[in-house]
C-alpha cells in the first residue's frame, strides 16, 4: 500500500476557456470565428451554466481540491468596463467549493486574453501591464474564498506557441517579441505577487517537460541542457534573480518571489544539435519513450514526473503537481497512468521533496485548444450533444485515492509499476 501524507491534497484541474463555453470576449474566441484557429470552443462543456452540478459531482467523487481559471475577459469584456455578474459567478463557484471542503487553486492567466488587451499589443508592451494590474487588484478586492493563486499557466508554452511557432494567438514568429513577452510576464507575475501576497498563497504554474539528449554525443548532450535552460530554468530563475536570460537577449526585471511552484508534467522530448542559428542550433522533438502513444501522440514516461519535481526543487518552494493527465478513450490506461505517476510522486515525497498536492488534468473532457474536442483528457466523460456528465471508472478509482490518501495493494498490483 502507498500512503500519502495527511496534508497532501488530491484534486483535478481545468481552465476557463476549455470548459465554460461562450467566452466571447477573449482572443481565442475571436480567432475561432475568423478561422485562424481550426476549431470553435462554442458552448465547450457548458460549465458556466452547469458549475453547480460539476462541483457537486466533484464532491461526490471525493476530490479534495480543484484548480480552475478566472477568465480576465469575463471580468473586463471591454477596456475599463467591469462585469460584476461574472465576479459574482466566480464567487458562487468558490463558495460552493469551500462548502464542500474542496480547496480551490485559481489561475489568473491560462493562455487567453481579453481581445481588447491583445489589440493593444498584449504582453508585448510593458506599459500594458497597468491593465493587468487592474485585473489583479479586482481579483484581490472582489474574489472571495480562494486560497491559492497561480498567476500564469505555462508561460513558456504561451510564448512558444504564440510568438515562436505562431500557432496560437497572436500567431507571431519572432524571437525578439517572444523574449520581450517572456520578460513582461515575469514582470506581471511579480506585480501580481506584490498585490496578492497578503491575502493568498501566490505561485506560478510551469510546464516542466523532460529534455533528453538524442544521442550520447557531446553536442547533443549540450543541446538537451540548453533546451532545459531556455524552456525551464531561465524563466523561473528570472523571477527571483531580477535578471532574465530570455530566448534572445538579457532583460532586467524587478526581483520577485513565489510562495509555491506548480508543475505541469506530461511527457519527454529529445533535443539535438542542428547547424542552424535561426533555430538556436536546437531541434526538439517528442521523445519515443513508450511503444504506445496517447491521442496527443505523446509517450507515457512516468519517471519523468520525479525528474520534474527534482528540477524545480532547486527553488526551495513547496511544489504542487498542477497538471498531469492523458488523452485517451481507453480508461484502464488512464487508471494505469494515474497510478504509475502517483507512485513516482510518492517516491519523491519519501526522498524528501516538498510536494503538497496533485491535480489531475482533467476533471472532465474539454476543449483542447487547437486540437478541438477530440482528445479525451477527462476523468468524467462529456457527451457534447447533451452535456451529460458520465464519470469514467478512473473517476471513482481516483476518488478513492483522494478520500483515503492511499493507493491500495490490489490497485497497485493491477495498474502500477513493479
Ligand atoms: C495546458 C492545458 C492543456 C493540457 C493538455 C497543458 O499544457 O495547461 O490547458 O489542455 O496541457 O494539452
Amino acid at each position: 500500500m502507498l500512503k500519502f501524507p495527511e496534508h497532501f491534497i488530491f484534486g483535478t484541474a481545468t481552465a476557463a476557456h476549455q470548459i465554460e463555453g461562450d467566452n466571447k470576449s477573449n482572443d481565442w474566441w475571436h480567432y475561432e470565428q475568423t478561422g485562424q484557429l481550426p476549431y470553435k470552443s462554442g458552448k465547450a462543456c457548458n460549465h458556466w451554466n452547469m458549475y453547480r452540478e460539476d462541483i457537486d459531482l466533484m464532491a461526490s467523487l471525493g476530490y479534495g481540491a480543484y484548480r480552475f481559471s478566472i477568465e480576465w475577459a469575463r471580468l473586463y469584456p471591454q477596456e475599463g468596463n467591469r462585469d460584476d455578474s461574472a465576479i459574482e459567478r466566480y464567487n458562487k463557484m468558490l463558495k460552493l467549493l469551500n462548502s464542500k471542503g474542496i480547496t480551490p487553486l485559481i489561475t489568473l492567466h491560462h493562455f487567453t486574453l481579453p481581445l481588447w488587451f491583445l489589440s493593444k499589443g498584449g504582453f508585448e508592451r510593458e506599459e500594458n501591464l497597468k491593465h493587468w494590474e487592474r485585473y489583479v487588484e479586482t481579483v484581490r478586492d472582489e474574489i472571495k474564498g480562494g486560497m491559492y493563486i497561480a498567476t500564469f499557466n505555462e508561460p513558456m508554452v504561451y510564448v512558444m506557441a504564440g510568438y515562436i511557432e505562431g500557432q496560437w494567438p497572436p500567431f507571431k514568429k519572432s524571437v525578439r517579441l517572444a523574449s520581450r513577452v517572456e520578460a513582461n510576464i515575469i514582470r506581471a507575475h511579480n506585480i501580481a505577487y506584490e498585490i496578492l501576497k497578503d491575502k493568498f498563497k501566490v505561485g506560478i504554474v510551469k510546464n516542466i517537460p523532460i529534455f533528453l539528449s538524442s544521442s550520447p554525443q557531446q553536442k547533443d548532450l549540450k543541446s538537451a541542457k540548453k533546451a532545459d535552460d531556455i524552456f525551464n530554468f531561465n524563466f523561473l530563475s528570472g523571477i527571483w534573480s531580477g535578471k532574465l536570460k530570455a530566448i534572445y537577449g538579457n532583460y532586467r526585471v524587478p526581483e520577485g518571489d513565489a510562495d509555491f511552484l506548480g508543475v505541469n508534467y506530461y511527457t519527454a522530448y529529445t533535443a539535438r544539435h542542428v547547424p542552424n542559428p535561426l533555430k538556436l542550433f536546437l531541434q526538439v522533438e517528442l521523445a519515443d519513450m513508450s511503444p504506445r502513444k496517447t491521442d496527443m501522440g505523446w509517450s507515457v514516461y512516468p519517471e519523468g514526473i520525479y525528474k520534474a519535481i527534482e528540477k524545480v526543487s532547486r527553488y526551495e518552494r513547496p511544489i504542487f503537481i498542477t497538471e498531469n493527465g492523458i488523452a485517451t478513450t481507453d480508461d484502464d490506461w488512464r487508471i494505469e497512468f494515474i497510478v504509475k505517476h502517483l507512485q513516482h510522486v510518492h517516491r519523491a515525497i519519501k526522498d524528501g521533496y516538498d510536494v503538497r498536492g496533485y491535480f489531475h488534468w482533467s476533471f472532465m473532457d474539454n476543449f483542447e485548444w487547437d486540437k478541438g474536442f477530440a482528445p479525451r483528457f477527462g476523468l468524467v466523460e462529456i457527451d457534447y450533444s447533451t452535456f451529460e456528465r458520465k464519470p469514467r471508472k478512473s473517476a471513482y478509482i481516483y476518488g478513492e485515492i483522494s478520500k483515503t490518501k492511499e493507493i491500495k495493494n490490489e490497485i497497485l498490483e493491477r495498474y502500477g509499476e513493479a
